[in-house]
């Protein structure tokens, strides 16, 4: 599959406050807010719709996460730090999907997967020791042999799986994959219970905050399905309402003041908006 942006794109990783986030140069925008890569992710994408406790209270055997927009793989590394501090017979398989549209992204997530092992992030408690081999590595070579391979059907698609989960990044524009992503699902007869909706900002990129998106994102998901975000504009909240979610405003981090937690369908009492 051809890129059409990969001969214009560049990131260079950032210093200073951001630490160690990433800027793309193509969209103009960080990856991650002030308040930290990691910090940032747990509070936008595990806590806000309680992972954790749906976990517990629920104790299914199988969670499918969607993640909009790889990055440098903060989303996928800070879920199964927390997974893994549960005890082993509460961790449930994880199937985690992520779309991206640029290949340098595989390299990142690789390396902020080092990093850890590095103890870098060793302030992060919570990050067990057998986090890293418990669930599926970034090991992106499998990637890469795929883009030479002769079968066109599996050149865009990076898969790192093990007993215990399944990791696939789907390389393109997240328009043209989640297509892809969708027969997948149907044929493994699987919706998403959690989306991680973090590509870059609507006014950079507009194409993932319409109403048809969201309205794709919801034909793969189940009525108990959650979506966060961590925009709380108004482009926003017509295009979840246009895609047929609820939504409702929840604390952000700062210097975030709100965030969106979304689901398909309301709960008797709920205050969410459409
Ligand atoms: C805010 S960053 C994601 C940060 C990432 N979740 C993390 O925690 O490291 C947004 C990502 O969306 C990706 N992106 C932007 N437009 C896209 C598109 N049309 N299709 C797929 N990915 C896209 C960007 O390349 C970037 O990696």
């Amino acid at each position: 599959m051809t890129n059409q942006y990969n001969h214009h794109h560049y990131i260079e990783q950032s210093q200073g406050l951001l630490g160690s986030t990433y800027y793309g140069t193509f969209f103009k925008e960080h990856f991650h807010s002030q308040a930290g890569a990691w910090e940032e992710t747990c509070h936008n994408f595990i806590e806000t719709p309680e992972i954790l406790n749906y976990v517990y209270t629920q104790n299914p055997k199988e969670l499918t996460i969607l993640e909009i927009g790889l990055g440098q793989g903060t989303g996928y590394l800070t879920l199964v730090s927390k997974l893994t501090s549960l005890p082993i017979e509460n961790r449930p398989f994880l199937q985690f999907f992520s779309l991206e549209l640029f290949e340098e992204c595989l390299l990142f997530a690789q390396e902020t997967e080092k990093k850890i092992q590095r103890s870098q992030y060793s302030k992060y408690s919570e990050y067990s020791d057998d986090s890293l081999n418990y669930y599926p590595e970034f090991n992106s070579q499998n990637f890469f042999e795929n883009k030479n391979n002769k079968n066109k059907n599996s050149q865009n698609i990076f898969i790192s799986k093990n007993t215990y989960g399944h990791l696939e990044v789907l390389w393109g524009n997240a328009l043209e994959t989640i297509l892809l992503l969708k027969k997948k699902l149907v044929q493994q007869n699987i919706n998403i219970d959690f989306i991680f909706h973090d590509p870059f900002s609507p006014s950079k990129n507009p194409e993932l905050w319409t109403g048809h998106w969201f309205e794709q994102l919801r034909s793969i998901s189940h009525s108990q399905t959650r979506l966060s975000t961590y925009s709380c504009s108004k482009v926003t909240k017509k295009g979840l309402s246009e895609g047929g979610w609820f939504y409702e405003k929840k604390a952000g981090l700062p210097p975030k003041r709100e965030i969106l937690l979304a689901r398909c369908s309301t709960l008797q009492g709920s205050t969410l908006k459409k």
